[in-house]
């Protein structure tokens, strides 16, 4: 185990690169198993998500060969379904892609029920509609999915009630290879299911509407190999923009699309943030005081449910009563109590913390809940003078590369610790 100890109350001040985006990467890196060929794949983050993915699918028989740290060759020919290590495929959410990529290349999905951060019950019921809705067979059983459909899937009309990003991308995922078209309403438009859809018509699919609440998938025979690319991470730069502004600092954040950072700047800028946008750089820096706001999460384009605790420190950095709305996931609060070791005076009623900013925050020993909560530990920590020592943080690892060497190079005192494992045992429990 491992811990980050932050020395705190230094202004974050030079230039930062944003990583690959792990949801698209996570996404692309799985969709390989319908290409059946080779294929490369650029800016790629170094996170544990990632290799674990990787793990997977090597495990299910593709070949992996790492080009550079950033840069993988994954050759998709040879691979057996229904094969994914249980152990791996239960560390994180995204195996939930195997579901539409066996069905779609096999014909039969048999995956184990997905982990990921504990942050609501996290069902899978649309998904499974939509697999329906192509007239897969799917049966929950012993902690195993089992989607299935002999005679091979049929294009459909899918119209999800609630939005879902996972959903849509797995509705695509089985469908790109299904004789027809497929229509998927009220569909997610987030960012990576743009990245994913390009990948895939990169590859020779055939998908419009990405981007819109209407994506139509024209099923293809077959996919080719490509080399592609991952978009900018849009949750970590919108992770440094925060800090930027929790700090009193101002950075530069590069390899960045602003258009996906609207959201996040227009809440900045009503809070007092100056945010200077660029085509593929942005600068975010504060001089004054803080000014309260309201924030709810949406899905996009609205505020991102992927920033929510990041916010929540800087809305208890500023004076007065705000109040912060998270709409997507029911137990996104779990976080607080850390926080209120630090001193912060929050209340949740419900889906809102209703937060009283302003009362200074003093350094304790924390622990990351999940990925993005445990960010928000590293945002408080370093506005707060004195020694934060955060636990868990293996959590952070599966979605920021490197995220305490990139700190660190403008201007955060911090690092990371080893802990044995015996008194880790002693520490966490
Ligand atoms: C994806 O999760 C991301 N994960 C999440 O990233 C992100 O927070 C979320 O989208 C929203 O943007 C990956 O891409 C791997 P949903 P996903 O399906 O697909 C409910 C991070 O920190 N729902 O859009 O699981 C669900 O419980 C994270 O990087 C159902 O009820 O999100 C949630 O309340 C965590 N039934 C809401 O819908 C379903 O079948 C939205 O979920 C599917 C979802």
């Amino acid at each position: 185990m491992e811990k980050i100890v932050i020395n705190g109350n230094i202004p974050l001040n030079g230039v930062i690169e944003v990583s690959g985006t792990k949801n698209a990467a996570l996404a692309v890196i799985f969709a390989n198993l319908l290409v059946e060929d080779i294929c490369v794949i650029e800016n790629l983050p170094v996170i544990s998500d990632v290799t674990v993915s990787l793990e997977i699918l090597q495990a299910m028989g593709l070949k992996i060969r790492m080009l550079n740290k950033n840069t993988i060759e994954i050759d998709s020919r040879n691979a057996a379904g229904g094969t994914s290590p249980l152990e791996l495929v239960r560390k994180m959410r995204a195996s939930y892609y195997l579901l539409g990529a066996e069905l779609g290349r096999f014909r039969k999905a048999y995956v184990g029920c997905p982990g990921g951060c504990d942050i609501g019950l996290r069902p899978i019921d649309r998904h499974i509609k939509g697999f329906e809705a192509l007239g897969a067979k799917v049966t929950i059983e012993g902690g195993y999915i089992e989607a299935t459909a002999p005679k091979g899937l049929k294009a459909g009309n899918i119209y999800f009630d609630d939005n879902t990003v996972g959903g849509t991308i797995n509705v695509i995922l089985a469908a790109v290879k299904t004789k027809g078209m497929t229509v998927i309403e009220n569909a997610a438009r987030e960012p990576h299911v743009v990245d994913l859809v390009n990948f895939l018509n990169t590859c020779g699919a055939r998908i419009t509407g990405a981007g819109t609440d209407t994506i139509k998938v024209r099923g293809v025979e077959k996919l080719h190999g490509c080399t592609y690319a991952i978009i900018p991470d849009m949750i970590e730069a919108g992770t440094y923009m925060i800090a930027a502004a929790a700090t009193c600092g101002c950075l530069k954040i590069t390899n960045v699309i602003p258009k996906h950072l609207e959201a996040i700047s227009a809440k900045l800028e009503e809070m007092g943030v100056e945010v200077e946008e660029y085509d593929d750089y942005m600068i975010v820096s504060r001089k004054n005081k803080l000014v309260k706001t309201n924030v709810k999460t949406l899905p996009y384009p609205g505020f991102p449910t992927d920033l929510q605790p990041q916010m929540c420190i800087l809305l208890c950095l500023a004076n007065g009563v705000s109040y912060l709305t998270e709409t997507i996931f029911e137990s996104r609060f779990k976080y607080v109590d850390e926080l209120k070791r630090m001193g912060a005076s929050i209340k949740v009623d419900g889906r809102t913390a209703i937060i009283e900013g302003g009362a200074p925050l003093s350094a304790a020993h924390v622990r990351a809940h999940d990925l993005r909560s445990g960010v928000a530990m590293v945002i408080a920590g370093m506005t707060i003078k004195g020694r934060t020592e955060i636990e868990e943080i293996h959590h952070i690892e599966r979605g920021y590369d490197n995220i305490v060497g990139k700190l660190c190079g403008v201007g955060a005192d911090m690092k990371k610790i080893y802990i044995p494992d015996a008194l880790s045992y002693e520490m966490v429990n």
